[in-house]
């Protein structure tokens, strides 16, 4: 695809891609985002640092992934544009990095004219698809990437919107099981385990509002990479893994970061 979208967009309720776009000073957002995002605030006044650290961790993973001779990767959950966007970091180390995005909301698919403007030598792509449907998935990614070399799939701050009735652990399996040895799965996910009281009056207020919040445990987090060798240093809170890759986050020493980022190879 290519060029700006025109694409229905539902005011009406929050949704997490805008949500997100208000947390780190983004103007795709509307006042139902920025209510919601506002009552987020309230219950803890970390929330933007949270959002920064979660996408300098995909940063850092990503150079990471492309230190290791990583070339493809297969973004889900992409969000909004916000710079440098993973293909930016990757194809600034490997200018010949194979990209596919891919989100459900439109809102992403309406700005995705910034996440194709790539290096001549590599290529990215968008799909507009639920990671509910990984089928649908692998097949649109297929025409840009080559399965049966390594790829990355990146599911940054995406699976805590998708409920165990919905197969949370099964469809991350799915993806994998077509990804050939070598290929990585990169998670990062929220969690009540640090703050439980404030991560359930969370949960709740999202619940109202319309938008599934589920949140796992470390032991839960960990079973996305059953099968996988992660690699060090390990199941971390997000800043504290390869920090030595990235600027620290303004901020995000002060208190807890309640969220869990890995990677792992497919042996
Ligand atoms: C918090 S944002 C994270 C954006 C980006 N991955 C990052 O970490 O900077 C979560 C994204 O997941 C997308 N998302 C939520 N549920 C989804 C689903 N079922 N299928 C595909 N994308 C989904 C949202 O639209 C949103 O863009």
């Amino acid at each position: 695809m290519t060029g700006q979208h025109h694409v229905e967009i539902d005011t009406s309720r929050p949704h997490p891609a805008r949500m997100y776009d208000w947390y780190l000073g983004g103007k795709d957002n509307y006042p139902v985002d920025e209510e919601m995002g506002r009552q987020m605030l309230a219950l803890d006044p970390r929330v933007p640092v949270m959002a920064r650290v979660n996408r300098a961790f995909m940063h850092r993973a990503t150079r990471w992934l492309a230190g290791q001779g990583v070339r493809q990767f297969l973004d889900v959950g992409t969000g909004i544009p916000t710079e440098p966007n993973l293909h930016q970091v990757a194809q600034r180390i490997a200018p010949d990095a194979r990209v596919v995005y891919c989100d459900n909301d439109p809102i992403v698919l309406a700005h995705a004219a910034a996440l194709l403007r790539g290096t001549p030598e590599g290529a990215t792509e968008y799909l507009q698809a639920d990671v509910r449907d990984p089928d649908a998935i692998l097949e649109g990614a297929r025409k840009v990437l080559d399965l049966a070399r390594p790829v990355a799939l990146s599911l940054v701050a995406l699976l805590h919107f998708v409920s165990d009735e919905d197969g949370a652990h099964d469809l991350v399996g799915r993806l994998m099981s077509e990804l050939p040895s070598g290929s990585h799965l990169v998670v990062t996910h929220a969690t009540a385990d640090f703050t439980p009281e404030e991560s359930r009056a969370a949960t709740e207020k999202l619940k109202a509002a319309g938008v599934t919040l589920a949140l796992r445990s470390r032991e839960q987090f960990a079973r996305f990479f059953d099968g996988l060798d992660l690699v060090e240093p390990g199941i971390e809170v997000p800043h504290q893994w390869h920090p030595e890759l990235g600027e620290p986050v303004p901020g995000q020493e002060d208190g807890i970061i309640p969220g869990y980022g890995a990677v792992a190879r497919k042996p």
